[in-house]
């Protein structure tokens, strides 16, 4: 969106990740190789020194705020902290990648439609954190991955896109593995585009997302 001056205004994007971070590496590349060009990934929120999403941010000179829930009282007392970070950094959307705790509706509600999340299953099958190994073990024949918006419910907010694969005799859990974090890593960025173009329009449970 060009402002006064004609300027792109840039969406500050926060990612909030606990663990490998592939898919915070990916829209790092993403916004540095002017693919997300109306996108600044100003922030990594982490819940957890040892991962190596922070090694990863260090590396790429990204800022992070480590917010350990550990040396809070509540839940409410943590998300405060990291709403503080969020504030400071003028963000503007909350990409969550792999974040490993789920969010209070007090903060999603302070995030109305600025939250996403990525989920590696064709939602609303195979919700959780072990959605790949689940819909494996099931037998599916088609799998895959989902964006959506967060609302209170785990896994279930309005769905922004999806990516369906095939699962073959071939596969192990291994491939599906990797097949699945391979689309992710262009959904992802894909997705975040639409929605920092301000192509994203929610009516109820159904997103629209406009070409033009
Ligand atoms: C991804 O599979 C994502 O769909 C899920 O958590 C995983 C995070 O992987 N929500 P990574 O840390 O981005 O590699």
């Amino acid at each position: 969106m060009p402002d006064e001056d004609n300027k792109i205004m840039k969406t500050n994007i926060a990612v909030f990740a606990s663990g490998r971070g592939s898919n915070f590496l990916a829209l790092a590349k993403a916004v540095k190789g002017g693919r997300l060009k109306n996108a600044v990934l100003s922030l990594l929120v982490c819940d957890n020194p040892h991962a190596p999403v922070v090694f990863k941010a260090k590396k790429l000179k990204i800022k992070t705020a480590l917010v350990r829930p550990d040396i809070f009282s509540t839940k409410e007392a943590f998300e405060e902290r990291v709403i503080k970070h969020l504030k400071e950094n003028k963000i503007g959307l909350i990409a969550l990648a792999g974040f490993m705790r789920i969010l209070s509706p007090r903060f999603v509600t302070a995030y109305k439609n600025k939250i996403i999340n990525i989920h590696p299953s064709l939602l609303p099958s195979f919700k959780g954190a072990n959605a790949i190994k689940d819909a494996f073990d099931y037998g599916v024949k088609v799998t895959g991955v989902t964006v959506h918006f967060v609302d209170e419910e785990m896994d279930h907010g309005p769905i922004i896109l999806q990516r369906e694969i095939k699962i073959t005799d071939k596969d192990t859990l291994e491939s599906l593995e990797e097949r699945i974090h391979k689309i992710e890593h262009k959904l992802y960025p894909k997705t975040i585009g639409s929605f920092v173009k301000g192509k994203l329009k929610i009516k109820g449970r159904k997103v629209l997302v406009k070409i033009r």
